[in-house]
C-alpha cells in the first residue's frame, strides 16, 4: 500500500467540517509553524523536501517561493489556482471539495511563510457548488482563529477570498488568471515581469497550483528531509493522479512517485485494468496537452526499463518516445478508440479556448480543427497529414503562453506515433464516414498494431 499524505483522511466522515478535521490532526502543522518557525524556516523546508508545483510545469515551489520580490512597503499576495480546466484533469475538485480545511491550512502556512496577508482561490466558474463549500470552511477557520487578525496570537494576519472566474481555460494560465482576478479579460501577459516581481495590482505575486499548496501541510508536518525520501529523485514526494477512460476503476488516486504505470493502469490497488479485457492503445498520462503515448512506448522506456510514474521517466526520451507527467490527467484509451476522432475532439478543445491574442494559436487551432474535422469525416487528402504536421509546428514556440503548445503537442504525437491510423481515414473515406455517423462502432478493426 502506497503512502497517503494528501488523502489519508478522506475516507473520515465529515472530514470536511472544522471540527472532524481538527481532531484528526488538522491545523497541527499550521500550529507548528506559526508558533515554531519563522517564515524563512517554512520555505526552507518547503525547499528542502524537492516538492515540484503540481500545476503541470512541475518547477520546484521552494525555489519558486525563494524568488518572491520583497520591497518595504509593498502588499505580497498568494494566489491559489483553482481553475483546473484541463481535460482528464479532476484532482484539485476533489481537494477542494472534500478536504477543504486542508487547502486552507495549506493557503495560512504558504501565507505566513511568503508573508501574504491576503490570499485568493480563483476557482473555474464551472465548479459552480464547491465555492460553497469553500466559503462555508473559511468561515469556520475564522471562527475558530485561524484566519482573521492575529492567528492564534502570532502576530499573523490572514484573509482568504474566493474568485469565481467565468469558466475559460486560459484563466489557469497563470499572468492571465492575474488579469481577470483584477477584472479584466483573461489574456495572459507578456514575462517578464514574472508575477514574483510585478503580480497581481502589480504587487510581488506567488501563483500556486491547489494540490502543490495542501501539500505544505504533510511537508511542515513530517519535514521537508522526510518528504524528499519519497518518490525517485526529483520526483518527490506523493502526487496526485485523475484516472479516466478505459478503465475499470477510474478515480482520483494518490500515489508515491516511485511505482511504475504498468502498475497504476493494472494493479487492483489502483486502476484495475482495462475493462471486458482490452488490450491498452495509448495514454495521455498528464492532461490533455501533453503527448499522447501508444501502449509500447507507455510501459516501457527507450532505454527498455519500465517506465514510472515519475517526472523523468514519463519524459524519457523527450517527445519522440516519452510524454509528461502534466497535471496528473491520466487518460487511458484501449484498442477500440480512434485517436484521429480523440485528436479532433482535443483540437476543438484548443479552438474554443484559445483567447486569440498571437496570431499562430489564434489562426492555427482552427486551422487544425478544420483539418482534422476532414480528415475524420473522410474528406481528408494525403496531404492533409503533412499540412497538420506544419500547422502545429508554427503554432509550438511562437506564442506568449504555453496553450499554442498545448494545442500542438497533442496534434504532432498523434501523427508521430500514429501516422496508419490517419492514412487509413485518407484511403478508406466511405468506411470512416459510415463510423462518423455512428453506424458502426469503433469494435470494428482500426490500426492496433501499437496495442498490447
Ligand atoms: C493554458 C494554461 C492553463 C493552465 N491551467 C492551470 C490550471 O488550471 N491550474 C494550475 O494550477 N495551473 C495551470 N496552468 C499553469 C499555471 O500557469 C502555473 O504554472 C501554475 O498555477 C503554477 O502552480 P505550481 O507552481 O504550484 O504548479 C496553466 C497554464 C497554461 C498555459
Amino acid at each position: 500500500m502506497g503512502r497517503k499524505l494528501l488523502l489519508d483522511k478522506a475516507h473520515i466522515e465529515g472530514i470536511r467540517y472544522y471540527d472532524v478535521y481538527r481532531k484528526n490532526g488538522g491545523y497541527a502543522a499550521a500550529e507548528k509553524a506559526l508558533k515554531s518557525m519563522s517564515p524563512d524556516q517554512v520555505t526552507e523546508e518547503v525547499k528542502k523536501s524537492g516538492m515540484r508545483g503540481r500545476g503541470g510545469a512541475g518547477f520546484p515551489t521552494g525555489l519558486k517561493w525563494s524568488f518572491l520580490a520583497k520591497p518595504e512597503g509593498v502588499p505580497r499576495y498568494l494566489v491559489c489556482n483553482a481553475d483546473e480546466s484541463e481535460p482528464g484533469t479532476f484532482k484539485d475538485r476533489y481537494l477542494m471539495e472534500f478536504l477543504p480545511h486542508l487547502l486552507i491550512e495549506g493557503l495560512l502556512i504558504s501565507s505566513f511563510a511568503l508573508g501574504a496577508n491576503t490570499t485568493y482561490i480563483y476557482i473555474r466558474g464551472e465548479y459552480a457548488w464547491i465555492p460553497d463549500i469553500l466559503e462555508e470552511a473559511i468561515a469556520e477557520a475564522h471562527k475558530n482563529g485561524w484566519l482573521g487578525k492575529n492567528i492564534q496570537g502570532s502576530g499573523f494576519d490572514l484573509n482568504i477570498y474566493v474568485q469565481r472566474g467565468a469558466g475559460a481555460y486560459i484563466c489557469g494560465e497563470e499572468t492571465a488568471l492575474i488579469e481577470s482576478l483584477e477584472g479584466k479579460r483573461g489574456t495572459p501577459r507578456i514575462k517578464p515581469p514574472f508575477p514574483a516581481v510585478k503580480g497581481l495590482y502589480q504587487c510581488p505575486t506567488v501563483v500556486n497550483n491547489v494540490e502543490t499548496l495542501a501539500a505544505i501541510v504533510p511537508i511542515i508536518n513530517i519535514g521537508g528531509d522526510e518528504y524528499a525520501k519519497i518518490g525517485i529523485g526529483k520526483s518527490a514526494g506523493t502526487k496526485l493522479i485523475s484516472a479516466c477512460g478505459n478503465l475499470n476503476k477510474p478515480g482520483v488516486y494518490e500515489i508515491e512517485m516511485n511505482i511504475s504505470v504498468e502498475e497504476f493502469i493494472y494493479s487492483d490497488e489502483y486502476c484495475g485494468g482495462i475493462p471486458n479485457g482490452k488490450r491498452l492503445k495509448a495514454c495521455i498520462p498528464g492532461g490533455s496537452s501533453v503527448p499522447i503515448v501508444p501502449a509500447n512506448l507507455l510501459l516501457t522506456t527507450a532505454k527498455g526499463e519500465k517506465r514510472m510514474m515519475t517526472y523523468e521517466s514519463l519524459n524519457d526520451g523527450g517527445f519522440a518516445t516519452g510524454t509528461m507527467m502534466g497535471s496528473g490527467g491520466f487518460i487511458v484509451l484501449d484498442e477500440d478508440q480512434c485517436v484521429v476522432r480523440h485528436t479532433l475532439s482535443l483540437a476543438r478543445f484548443y479552438h474554443h479556448e484559445s483567447c486569440g491574442q498571437c496570431s499562430p494559436c489564434r489562426e492555427g487551432t482552427g486551422w487544425m480543427e478544420k483539418v482534422l474535422k476532414n480528415i475524420e469525416h473522410g474528406k481528408g487528402k494525403m496531404s492533409d497529414i503533412d499540412l497538420l504536421w506544419d500547422i502545429q509546428r508554427k503554432i509550438e514556440g511562437n506564442t506568449i503562453c504555453p496553450l499554442g503548445d498545448a494545442a500542438a503537442w497533442p496534434v504532432a504525437a498523434a501523427i508521430r506515433h500514429f501516422r496508419d491510423e490517419f492514412e487509413w481515414h485518407v484511403l478508406h473515406p466511405d468506411e470512416a464516414q459510415r463510423r462518423n455517423f455512428g453506424l458502426a462502432h469503433y469494435a470494428d478493426p482500426l490500426p492496433v498494431a501499437a496495442a498490447v
